[in-house]
């Protein structure tokens, strides 16, 4: 795919093969961080399911000590031909991008017509019983307000929960500009029109357990449909975010939006020990900054658009 507000329409640089991180390096940089203490492991992409043989890293990464999660954001085209091998594989969640359910919008925003093959994908999904199953939408001012009613009608139709994010200044192209920004409040009124009060939902037992959860989620009072907002933008939620992001050529980020950048491709290669990952790995993490970006206050736009990191 060649989302409009990720990837240009043409002309993405391939990789070479070497400089990208092989299954073992892989597999010893996610074992080493469990050793750590990090218990959640998500793969992204791109699309995670273009990498060849992506069942059989599931496989390893499901096997590391101290991995209990392990979960996959993807576009759904592929889930017809692998969402059973990858919950076979020992993946848990998946969330599954989908902008919009109108195909002539769907087509817009991914340059590719591949609506079927997405919702194909969420059904198959749905037979291969993941633990859990998250629709993701972007929100873009000017490109996705129509969608955001029969988005929240379609999921609550198939029982999938449903959040929108905020569109981030991640393009890299650099066009991103702030009255793009859909803001949570205003998908939150559009809903609202549509289809009667909403009222946040308070969390009464623990099933908001997962704190470092970047969305808000809210309830209509009508209907008892749920749907989330992720206020990535009108309210980053620095202080709570508890990720670092490893891209495919072996570069360690704490933030989107940091140019705080570590390689460890190279301590992977070189023969230096996990000591030495692991001081990279607490590193990292320390510097995790309170406020996005370099931790001046300053608002970064990222280096590099999201499918060369990971959403
Ligand atoms: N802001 C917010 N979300 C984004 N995504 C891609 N680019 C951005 C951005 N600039 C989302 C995609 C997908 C996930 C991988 O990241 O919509 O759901």
């Amino acid at each position: 795919m060649r989302c409009v507000y990720c990837m240009p329409a043409e002309g993405v640089e391939f990789r070479p093969h070497e400089t990208i991180l092989r299954f073992e390096e892989i597999e010893r940089l996610v074992r080493v961080a469990a050793q750590l203490g990090i218990r959640q492991v998500r793969l992204t992409g791109g699309e995670p399911m273009v990498r060849k043989g992506i069942v059989a890293l599931v496989e390893m990464l499901a096997a590391v000590p101290g991995v209990e999660e392990l979960s996959m954001t993807t576009n759904g085209t592929l889930l017809p031909d692998y969402a059973k091998a990858l919950r076979t594989a020992g993946l848990h969640r998946l969330n599954i991008s989908l902008d919009s359910v109108s195909r002539d919008n769907y087509r817009q925003i991914t340059r590719r017509d591949m609506l079927p093959q997405a919702l194909k994908g969420i059904a198959a999904a749905r037979r291969a019983g993941f633990e859990q199953i998250k629709l993701n939408a972007l929100a873009i001012r000017g490109l996705t307000e129509t969608d955001i009613v029969p988005l929240a009608q379609f999921a609550a139709k198939e029982g999938l929960s449903l959040r929108f994010i905020e569109f981030m200044p991640a393009d890299a192209d650099g066009r991103w500009c702030p009255n793009q920004v859909l803001k949570a409040e205003e998908i939150l009124d559009i809903l609202r029109q549509a289809m009667g009060p909403l009222v946040p939902e308070v969390c009464v037992d623990n099933t908001c357990k997962d704190n470092a959860s970047p969305a808000t989620s809210y309830r209509f009072v009508e209907s008892g449909i749920r749907v989330g907002v992720i206020r990535s933008v009108s309210a980053p939620f620095c202080d709570s975010c508890n990720r670092l992001r490893l891209t495919a050529d072996g570069r360690l980020r704490n933030c989107l939006f940091s140019d705080q950048i570590w390689d460890v491709r190279a301590i992977v290669r070189s023969d230096r020990d996990d000591e030495q990952l692991k001081q990279v790995l607490r590193l990292a993490v320390s510097r995790k900054a309170k406020i996005r970006g370099r931790g001046d206050g300053r608002l970064t736009t990222c280096d590099r658009p999201m499918h060369q990191i990971g959403g």
